[in-house]
């Protein structure tokens, strides 16, 4: 039960149990906010109907501000306030967000925000961010890294993105900074070079919402210690014709989920792990964004 809301909600096991406080604290003030308003009012049997206009107006309206109050009260506000958005629309209260698409038409669509994990040099990381300035319904809205020195870092300073370094013991033993992620309402993971394995609790918050690349044709040259041009020496080495990329959905095995593209590239006799790298390169930035985009219209 508590993990299906932490899949609905995306977020932390420990964010859900504070969420269903401030349910219950909201429920409770509510009820007796109404019951001493109306006494207040001190209504006599003809005011049945002011009566019931006065609950349920505090119902409707009073229990949402309370809501609010309490959501901002245990640090949720990002959370309430998204809920009552999609109230106040669901209402017709509040317009959607319109977006303007390609085609000069206008579609409503809520933005979906996207999270670059990324451990290298951050070529893919700056070819997606590229790729995705002034879309129309997807953001990157936060890098995040395992090292300080990592080049995307700067890559995402440049572009005004806000970044956030990660630590392992938060990472595998903490709550996987589902709660940071939460904050910067993301929906969506790119992984783009890195290198640690995804913790079960991430998996589970994002199922199906977490992508990955990686240069070889899975399954082979994959798994643990594979990574960069571990993979291209061991393919030079194996004395293979054939290399590429592999563009697939994350699991909580290494190099192992759903594959959404594969292309291949030939490998040449003289080819060094340089050279193979170069043109795989080149197909993971042709690839990816187009792939990280068909795969959040599918979703939504
Ligand atoms: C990319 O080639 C990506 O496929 C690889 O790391 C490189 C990151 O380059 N990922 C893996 O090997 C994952 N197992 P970049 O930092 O220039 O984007």
């Amino acid at each position: 039960m508590l993990s299906k809301l932490q899949q609905k909600w995306k977020v932390s096991g420990s964010q859900v149990l504070i969420i269903i406080i401030v349910f219950a604290c909201t429920g409770l003030t509510t009820a007796y906010l109404t019951k001493t308003i109306t006494h207040w009012f001190n209504f006599d049997e003809s005011d049945f109907l002011l009566k019931l206009l006065l609950r349920l107006a505090m119902l409707i309206f009073g229990y949402q501000v309370v809501l609010l109050f309490f959501g901002a009260l245990f640090g949720q506000w990002n959370f309430f306030w998204t809920y009552e958005k999609k109230l106040l629309r669901w209402m017709r209260l509040m317009k959607e967000e319109k977006q303007h698409n390609n085609t000069g038409t206008t579609e409503i669509r809520p933005i979906t925000h996207i999270a670059i994990f990324a451990s290298g040099a951050g070529s893919n990381a700056k070819r997606i961010i590229e790729f995705f300035d002034k879309h129309p319904f997807i953001s990157v809205s936060l890098v995040v890294t395992n090292k300080k020195e990592a080049g995307v870092l700067h890559i995402a300073a440049a572009h005004g993105i806000p970044s956030m370094l990660i630590e392992k013991e938060i990472f595998f033993r903490g709550n996987a900074y589902v709660d940071e992620l939460n904050k910067h309402q993301i929906d969506f993971i790119v992984l783009a070079g890195f290198l640690w394995k995804i913790p079960a609790t991430l998996i589970k918050t994002y199922p199906s919402r977490i992508i990955n690349i990686h240069p070889a044709l899975l399954p082979r040259y994959g798994g643990k210690g594979m990574y960069g041009h571990f993979v291209h020496d061991a393919v030079i080495a194996a004395k293979e014709t054939e290399s590429g990329i592999t563009i697939h959905l994350v699991d909580e095995h290494y190099d192992n989920g759903k594959h959404l593209l594969q292309v291949s590239c030939p490998v040449m006799e003289d080819d060094t792990a340089e050279t193979l790298y170069q043109r795989i390169q080149q197909l993971e930035h042709k690839h990816f964004p187009e792939v990280i985009e068909a795969c959040i219209k599918q979703l939504s």
